[in-house]
């Protein structure tokens, strides 16, 4: 725990009335920032010092939290505008103290009531079995602007910024499409890794071995399959490259999947109850955008449908202009466009899709996607959108505009 303390005395200058709004606003932080925990101000009533004519104090579980809650943006402009131009000197002291030293059994209370379960940290790769390996090398090198860094006649690792790979390719002549068998994502630590785990394991979910050439690629981790058989694979320390790749025009990240599913319930017990993702938005009836600790406003989502399948792999590119260019060779090249520009109001991003069944799922590729503060990860009330086309695409006209996705 870290409590976090500030000592302040107001300017001269400064009238009662711009005093007690600067105080009342003070009293409003415990409800505005979660993170804070046991918060308390008062006036100085000390006879030996008067330096500072009040003194406020908060704890923290943690060093993050405590950060988050400093730079975030209310705050910091909560001291740009209201504080600094108020207070004539503050000092501020931060120290580490263990609460189960203390003989508060509130403190305890409160402590543990504020952990909320942690999810995994973010999306790392998706693993595809493909009919035609050269084939869907050439198609991700030439239109998603990956880079090949391993290639064998059983399977092909492809990347796009540092981290080992955003792509596997499986080599599966037998199969007519290319077909989504597992999706990766990198948790944190041992510790977040192992409470997911055991959550697996008290919902009653076999748990796997990684497959054996990914236990090679990181510390730790496990694998479950969701409740429509894709495997999902947890782990730490996902191994990563010095520099990214030497390509001007390529995506910088691996965002999320798009599954569709006949099971939208299961699917969203197991991927928040068991793995700890964290529900975004809705599109009631429809969809749920699910965030992991990365926060990016989505790296997981979930479509109602007939029939499983992964529909969408998202990845974020440097900028619209970017995206354009991309855009560009796909037309000159003749390549399938699903679904042309549209501009996504959940994740404020602008993005395509390429789509060849031979090579999997559709590729969508995006200019940028929303990321959470700290303090909206932790705050952020998933809104219930009805199903319209213009909370897909903000650029449809009408709610009846449903062609074209
Ligand atoms: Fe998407």
């Amino acid at each position: 725990m870290i409590r976090h303390t500030v000592l302040f005395r107001f300017a001269e200058t400064v009238s009662v009335e711009q005093r007690s709004a600067v105080l009342s606003e003070l009293e409003t932080f415990p409800g505005r920032y979660p993170g804070m925990l046991n918060w308390s101000m008062g006036e100085n009533l000390s006879t030996r010092d008067a330096t500072y004519s009040h003194g406020m104090s908060m704890d923290f579980a943690t060093d993050e939290e405590l950060l988050a809650y400093l730079h975030s943006e209310s705050h910091e402009q909560f001291v740009r505008e209201r504080w600094r131009p108020v207070i004539d000197h503050h000092v501020i002291v931060s120290y580490p103290y263990d609460p189960q030293a203390s003989d508060s059994s509130a403190t305890k209370e409160v402590t543990v009531t504020n952990q909320r379960p942690r999810g995994p940290y973010g999306m790392e790769y998706a693993r595809i079995e493909v009919p035609d390996m050269q084939a869907t090398i050439d198609f991700l090198q030439y239109h998603v602007g990956l880079q090949l860094e391993e290639h064998t006649e059983e399977y092909a690792y492809l990347r796009a910024d540092i981290e080992h790979h955003a792509i596997e390719l499986i080599s599966a002549p037998e199969r007519e499409d290319g077909w989504t068998v597992a999706v990766g994502y990198s948790v944190e630590n041992e510790e977040i890794l192992e409470q997911i785990r055991q959550r697996a394991i008290d919902a009653g979910h076999e748990i796997l071995p990684l497959q054996e050439r990914q236990q090679g690629l990181c510390d730790n981790g496990f694998a479950l399959m969701d409740p429509d058989g894709l495997v999902v694979e947890l782990f730490t320390e996902f191994q990563e490259y010095a520099e990214a790749p030497h390509v001007e025009i390529r995506p910088v990240d691996l965002v999320h999947p798009f599954l569709a599913t006949p099971r939208y319930e299961e699917m969203l017990t197991f991927y928040m109850d068991v793995l700890g993702f964290i529900a975004s938005d809705h599109i009631v009836g429809s969809a749920t955008f699910l965030r992991c600790e990365d926060r990016y406003h989505h790296s997981l989502a979930i479509q109602k449908n007939d029939e499983h399948y992964v529909a969408h792999l998202c990845f974020a590119m440097k900028s619209l202009d970017h995206v354009m260019r991309m855009r560009a060779k796909a037309l000159y090249k003749g390549a399938p466009i699903a679904s042309d520009i549209v501009n996504h109001s959940a994740s404020t991003s602008i993005a395509f899709y390429l789509h060849d069944t031979k090579f999997g799922p559709r590729f969508e590729l995006c200019d940028s996607h929303r990321v959470f503060t700290p303090e909206e990860h932790e705050t952020h009330r998933a809104r219930k959108m009805p199903a319209d086309p213009r909370n897909i695409d903000v650029w449809r006209p009408a709610s009846d505009d449903w062609g074209r996705f």
